[in-house]
């Protein structure tokens, strides 16, 4: 939809002003969440290298559900406080995981993900949602890469809840 010009290959903090930009365009005037969801699902998708899953988990009745999302087929409903994503839900903190085999309750969805980063979606102070990255490369993500996600999320996150 948008033509965007940007460079995967800049460096990170460039990298995440740009996609913070362009999140916010996406989503701007637009308050279905589900919609916003998969449009930033696809533009991280897009722009981020060295990633085999980028997408959302949705806090419904008590748990975690899949939502829109890029990558192969995921587990569809986590506890929160299970794995990775349920750790990040639970605790209101962004899980920044080097190795993924390491972290206990880690759950496999796709047995090429090594690292992944978390990043809880809060809305009025009560975490709504989740971003999930994995990464087939370990140790993938850095602190830049948490900053420009923190980043984003917290730009939009009135948009995906
Ligand atoms: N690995 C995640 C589960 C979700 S998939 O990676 C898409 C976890 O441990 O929470």
């Amino acid at each position: 939809m948008l033509d965007i010009a940007i460079d995967p290959d800049q460096p990170a903090a460039e990298l995440y002003a740009d996609l913070t930009s362009f999140a916010a365009a996406l989503v701007d005037g637009e308050p279905d969440a589900i919609a916003n969801m998969a449009n930033i699902a696809a533009l991280i998708w897009q722009y981020v290298p060295e990633l085999n899953w980028a997408g959302f988990y949705r806090v419904v009745d008590g748990e975690l559900v899949l939502g829109p999302f890029q990558g192969k087929t995921a587990c569809i409903r986590i506890a929160i406080g299970s794995g990775v994503c349920g750790a990040a839900a639970a605790t209101g903190k962004v899980q920044r995981v080097a190795d993924v085999h390491a972290f206990p309750g880690h759950i496999a969805c796709d047995a090429d993900s090594r690292s992944e980063l978390v990043v809880p979606v809060f809305k009025d102070g009560v975490v709504v949602a989740v971003l999930d990255l994995d990464s087939p490369r370990p140790d993938r993500f850095r602190q830049a890469d948490e900053a420009g996600m923190v980043r984003i999320i917290e730009t939009i996150a009135n948009n995906l809840g």
